[in-house]
């Protein structure tokens, strides 16, 4: 049609190209249109912020493994109420267990939550833990399938991100700016893992570990998809290492990472996260401030590293688990704050993280934020 106007006397000519221009339009919307909204659909699905945790039942038992499974709960329920209570938008849980039996009582923490929390938190279906041939011995080293978070790539074959957390973890910050810093990645970053700051040093001879104070793997920002290309192969990669160290790891999953990422060529894989995300007794328990992050920015989420939580040696973070433990989702936040906040400035600057004379304020200063936004 275009070619004959070509042949046209000049009006003509104009006449006939602004027909065919007219008659473009509706294509040309539509097609706009179609690219517009598969594009924002293709936002929505690829933001849901995703994450996952791992749990599993001791098989032995006795009543002390009874007692842990019972706490792992309470940390779990906790967990998820923080999510809930500071995210605005809809989150996927991924429960990655031992048995359906166990999904099930993990999901049904959320069961009496007011129906606006618990449609923030969209559980995922059942997934068993999974571990590659090769590494079932080692399964339950250090705790009841700890190593299973390693295996997250192939666990979920089709999915393309998630954000790993232990279970002895709550946020004190929204969890979609944990899940947007894979978005940060350059092209080589396949994980996110926070610095340890501790332990690693350069005294440490047992094993190679990653930069200058290696890393704690209690939260990974992990792009499943490069873990899946992994230069030659992610499992192929751990094996070797659980079989050459396998006397000396006594953190199993931690040590595994320290190991890979220790050498320079896989180094150039991590990105590194920053210690506000993964914030921890041992970061402050010596009276000085490990972590300079969370001294300027506040703690993003909080990790109850070696029982912290429960066992009272550090009030500070006990403090923080039970109020959200006593925190019923509905009633008032104010008045959460408040009395961890009172929780907090009554308690004593003696010992251990309460020495830091700044450390109500870096636990405090992303609720108060959020609350601030709020209103
Ligand atoms: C069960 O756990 C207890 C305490 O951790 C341990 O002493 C005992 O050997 C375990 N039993 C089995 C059968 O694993
Ligand atoms: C699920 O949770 C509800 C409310 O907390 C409780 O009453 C019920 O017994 C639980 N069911 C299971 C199967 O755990
Ligand atoms: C993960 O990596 C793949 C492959 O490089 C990329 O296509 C994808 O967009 C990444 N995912 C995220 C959430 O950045
Ligand atoms: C580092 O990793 C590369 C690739 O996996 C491997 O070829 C090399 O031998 C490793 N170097 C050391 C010192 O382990």
């Amino acid at each position: 049609m275009s070619y004959r106007c070509i042949r046209m006397r000049f009006v003509y000519k104009i006449l006939c190209v602004l027909a065919v221009m007219a008659m473009a339009v509706p294509f040309i919307t539509l097609l706009l249109h179609e690219s517009l909204s598969t594009s924002l659909f293709r936002k929505a699905i690829i933001e849901m912020p995703e994450f996952a945790i791992v749990v599993c039942r001791d098989k032995n038992n006795s009543q002390r493994s009874a007692r842990n499974f019972q706490r792992q709960l309470r940390q779990i329920s906790v967990l998820l109420k923080s999510a809930a209570s500071l995210t605005s938008e809809t989150l996927i849980f991924n429960i990655v267990a031992d048995s359906y039996a166990t999904y099930e009582t993990v999901t049904n923490l959320t069961a009496s939550w007011p129906a606006a929390y618990r449609q923030r938190v969209v559980f995922d279906e059942f997934k068993k833990v999974f571990f590659p041939p090769g590494t079932k011995k080692m399964k339950n080293l250090f705790r009841p399938c700890a190593i299973g978070k390693l295996f997250l790539a192939q666990t979920f074959e089709d999915k393309d991100a998630v954000v790993f957390l232990d279970t002895d973890t709550l946020f004190l910050m929204p969890p979609e700016d944990l899940w947007r810093k894979v978005y940060e990645f350059n092209p080589h970053q396949v994980i996110g893992i926070a610095p340890c700051l501790y332990m690693y040093g350069p005294g440490f001879k047992k094993f190679p570990t990653y930069g200058s104070s290696g890393l704690n793997t209690g939260v990974l920002v992990m792009n499943l998809t490069r873990v899946r290309a992994f230069e030659g192969g992610w499992t192929e990669n751990i094996i070797p290492i659980m079989e050459e160290y396998k006397t000396k790891l006594s953190l199993a999953d931690q040590d595994i990472l320290n190991i890979l990422f220790s050498n320079e060529t896989t180094a150039k894989h991590l990105y590194e996260l920053g210690c506000e995300w993964n914030y921890r007794e041992k970061l402050c328990s010596m009276g000085s401030s490990k972590c300079k992050s969370a001294q300027q920015l506040g703690v993003g989420l909080l990790h109850g590293a070696a029982l912290t939580f429960v066992n009272g040696v550090e009030k500070k973070f006990r403090a923080v688990f039970e109020a959200w433990e006593r925190h019923q989702l509905g009633e008032s936040e104010e008045a959460f704050l408040a009395r961890l906040r009172a929780t907090l400035r009554s308690q004593k600057r003696s010992w251990g993280c309460s020495r830091l004379p700044f450390i109500d304020k870096m636990l405090l200063q992303g609720l108060e934020r959020e609350r601030g936004q709020k209103e």
